[in-house]
């Protein structure tokens, strides 16, 4: 899909359909590969992803990881399903999925 179905006209994103999502939650794909790209350039001993929705970045972060053969994810969520979901899609290997309680009264 288009990020423009999720996204309005605005002063910053004068064109949203330039850039793909799945829905208005997560990350656009292009976000997620930049960060996967990231990983690649700077081969971190870890990584830290808060909030992991349906694992789209998750799993773009776990894959840089295997690729440079070096680091580890820890990711959460304070969605338990998100949690339970998203763990089934990363290797143990390269990254670990928790859940998150959240910040008290938010
Ligand atoms: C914008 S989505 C994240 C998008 C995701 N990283 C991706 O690549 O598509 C925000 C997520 O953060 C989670 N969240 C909200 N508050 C949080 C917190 N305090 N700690 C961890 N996760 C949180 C929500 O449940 C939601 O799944």
């Amino acid at each position: 899909m288009k990020e423009s179905e999720f996204t309005k006209v605005n002063p910053l994103v004068r064109d949203a359909s330039l850039w793909s999502a799945e829905d208005g939650e997560g990350a656009e794909l292009e976000v997620s590969e930049f960060i996967g790209a990231l990983v690649r350039l700077l081969k971190p001993k870890f990584v830290v992803e808060t909030g992991c929705y349906k694992g789209q970045t998750t799993r773009e972060i776990a894959r840089a990881l295997q690729e440079n053969g070096h680091g580890y994810l820890y990711s959460c969520d304070t969605d338990q399903e998100r949690v339970l979901a998203v763990r089934k899609t990363v290797s143990p290997q390269w990254g670990a999925v928790a859940s998150a309680p959240g910040v008290a009264g938010v």
